[in-house]
């Protein structure tokens, strides 16, 4: 059974292609901007606040296609929003590194902030994937994102979660779509 993780690079996968501009709203260690430059996107924005997470990314992948922004994803929308290509990708993983013992998690205000400001960003048919993991103001993040998503007419949504365990990670498709 594949994880979350590998099940959002799935989706993702239709929307990349080698002028590929993505976003990866959450870097960690960078598992998912290395998913991105594997599959030869142009270029990948990616944030993360803790710097040593951050500096690990940057061992792991040394690559002049990946821009690190060392701040919150919640500047998103002043940092891209001038660019003139739209987006053809965004990853968010949600939560906290795994491997930081008092790692930072995610919280609701910027993490909103971030999606609305990828959803301008995204061209039409481009991709966005969201992986929610049970973490303390999980239950909180997911609300408020999955509140916001649903008024949204031109965002298309998909929800995979497992049926019986309710603290497990999940995952929100998003694709968008034309216009009326
Ligand atoms: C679940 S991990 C990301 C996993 C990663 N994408 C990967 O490929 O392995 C979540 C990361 O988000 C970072 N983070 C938490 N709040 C953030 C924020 N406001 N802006 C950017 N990064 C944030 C954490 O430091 C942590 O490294």
């Amino acid at each position: 059974m594949k994880s979350m993780s590998e099940l959002s690079h799935q989706f993702l996968k239709p929307a990349l292609h080698k002028q590929a501009v993505c976003i990866d709203g959450t870097l960690g260690y960078g598992r998912d901007a290395g998913f991105f430059l594997e599959q030869g996107a142009k270029r990948v924005y990616a944030y993360e606040i803790q710097p040593n997470v951050l500096a690990a990314a940057l061992d792991n992948l040394p690559d002049l296609r990946l821009h690190v922004l060392a701040k919150s994803h919640g500047q998103m929308g002043l940092d891209l929003g001038f660019l003139q290509e739209k987006v053809d990708a965004v990853i968010f993983n949600f939560g906290y590194d795994p491997h930081t013992l008092e790692g930072i998690a995610t919280t609701t205000d910027s993490s909103l902030a971030a999606i609305q400001a990828a959803a301008a960003l995204l061209r039409i048919k481009g991709r966005m994937a969201l992986v929610f993991y049970p973490h303390p103001q999980g239950v909180q993040e997911k609300e408020a994102i999955f509140k916001w998503l649903e008024m949204q007419p031109y965002l298309e949504t998909t929800y995979v979660c497992h049926p019986f365990k309710q603290n497990s990670p999940s995952l929100l498709c998003v694709e968008k779509r034309h216009k009326a």
